[in-house]
């Protein structure tokens, strides 16, 4: 773990953050916070004071290290609120939408995690990608296998990165060697909660994977699990594709709509976060509101797998929280200034509006309140965990040009949306230690 007792550090430059969470686009423009010239004063891992260099730099303690990044951009650390580890070696694979998808490519890959020295190998590549490209805090995807599970824990413990993860559970439409039982599942999930829930900065998340490769009787156990660790999170998907919405309504007759299914089994609630959601029906809506559960945005899933287009501009209609996802492997990109761009293009192609404010609000404090955790991460504000992104705007010969024509803060930030990618990403911080550096330019 990294050693931060005690420890402070002074950062100087450009900053930009979002004060608090909003209910609308519209109060984007009030929360925004911008110090051209700033300073982060950071101790054993927390923000001690953030405000304009000129009023704080007084407050730089002696011997204390000045980090000074003139022509750099400070963002809060990226929050990717759905991504699958395993699926880190299928991006891009050829062809499919998400049925075909997950039995061609998906469950294959996931056979592998059973072997725990190669799910830590890959848990490190994994973590490793996630650094470079910027995002410091995850919720993720393991597989059927708690030795994946352990691996991915194991391997965020040893950056100090707030990650919440748990264990696949599935017990039918899979193949057998995917599959669990609902008291194997019920057993091996209460195991991980008890051994990492709450470990650190790590945080478990129950997972059954979507409605048809679970039985109502391992939902159950699912929900059982949830009434009695009430504070663990709840993740899965919800209302991607077509094909899945008919085969969930064949597979459980009796429940009103797809998100009945899980709502009925206690799977609802204020830490429960439903990846796509791009096919509801209005009462899903009306229960997601209700139930204060939250939707994970994945713009390049949803145009990769050809699932559809997400109505972000319904989700803030209806006060559902949203936060930002890659979905890797269905996703194409690790990055979140990608998978931002891409958001951009699924809006403009329902011809509604999408700023930098709101990608940048949705990638940092939106997905931490998503995550009901922003009380800890997600903006500057003192006494916060700090993990944070210091961004390149001019990471290629491209950009440059381009950022000789920007006009003022809000286009310099589209521009970077649209042209950035890992390269963007010059530091990553995390617990107040740098973990990333990026090594070459263009
Ligand atoms: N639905 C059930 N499993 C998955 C998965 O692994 N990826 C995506 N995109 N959707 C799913
Ligand atoms: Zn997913």
């Amino acid at each position: 773990m990294t050693e931060t007792s005690n420890s402070i550090a002074a950062i100087r430059g450009q900053f930009l953050d979002f004060t608090d969470v909003i209910d609308s686009p519209s109060e984007l423009e009030k929360m925004l916070r911008h110090f051209e010239d700033g300073l982060l004063l950071l101790r054993n891992g927390h923000i001690e004071w953030f405000g304009a260099w000129e009023e704080g730099k007084s407050k730089i303690p002696e011997n204390c290290s000045i980090q000074h990044y003139p022509d750099k951009l400070i963002v809060p650390g990226f929050v990717d609120t759905h991504i699958h580890y395993p699926q880190a070696e299928i991006v891009g694979a050829y062809g499919e939408q998400l049925l075909e998808w997950l039995d061609n490519y998906a469950f294959p890959a996931e056979k592998q995690y059973k072997d725990k020295e190669y799910a830590a190998k890959m848990a490190d590549f994994f973590i490793d990608q996630l650094l470079r490209n910027g995002t410091t805090t995850a919720m993720v995807f393991c597989t059927v296998h708690p030795e994946s599970v352990e691996a991915l824990f194991s391997a965020a413990e040893k950056r100090s990165m707030r990650i919440i993860a748990g264990k696949v559970m599935m017990d039918r439409n899979a193949p057998d060697y995917l599959l669990d039982t609902p008291e194997s599942s019920y057993n091996e999930s209460k195991k991980l909660i008890e051994k990492w829930h709450k470990r650190g900065r790590l945080l478990y998340a129950i997972t059954p994977r979507f409605a048809p490769t679970s039985t109502a009787e391992q939902l159950e156990m699912a929900g059982k699990l949830k009434s009695e660790f009430p504070d663990t999170y709840v993740q899965t998907h919800l209302s991607e594709n077509h094909d899945e919405v008919e085969w969930v309504k064949e597979l459980f007759p009796e429940q009103e709509n797809y998100l009945d299914v899980y709502h009925h089994h206690g799977l609802t609630g204020s830490r429960s976060i439903f990846a796509h959601c791009i096919h509801l029906e209005e009462k899903e809506w009306d229960c997601l509101h209700k139930t204060d559960s939250a939707i994970a945005f994945c713009p390049t899933s949803n145009l990769f797998l050809g699932s559809g287009l997400f109505k972000l501009d319904h989700a803030w209609d209806k006060r559902v929280k949203v936060g930002m996802a890659t979905d890797i492997g269905g996703g194409t990109s690790f990055n979140m200034l990608q998978t931002s761009g891409e958001a951009y293009k699924v809006m403009q192609l329902q011809k509604q509006k999408f700023s930098a404010y709101e990608a940048f609000y949705l990638a940092t404090l939106g997905g931490a309140k998503t995550l009901s955790l922003d009380h800890l991460i997600g903006n500057f504000n003192i006494g916060k965990e700090a993990d944070f992104v210091v961004l390149d705007p001019v990471a290629t010969t491209l950009q440059e040009k381009r950022l000789e024509k920007s006009k003022n803060v809000a286009d310099s930030l589209f521009s970077l949306i649209i042209l950035g990618d890992d390269r963007s990403i010059f530091h990553t911080w995390v617990n107040a230690e740098r973990v990333y550096k990026r090594e070459k330019n263009e």
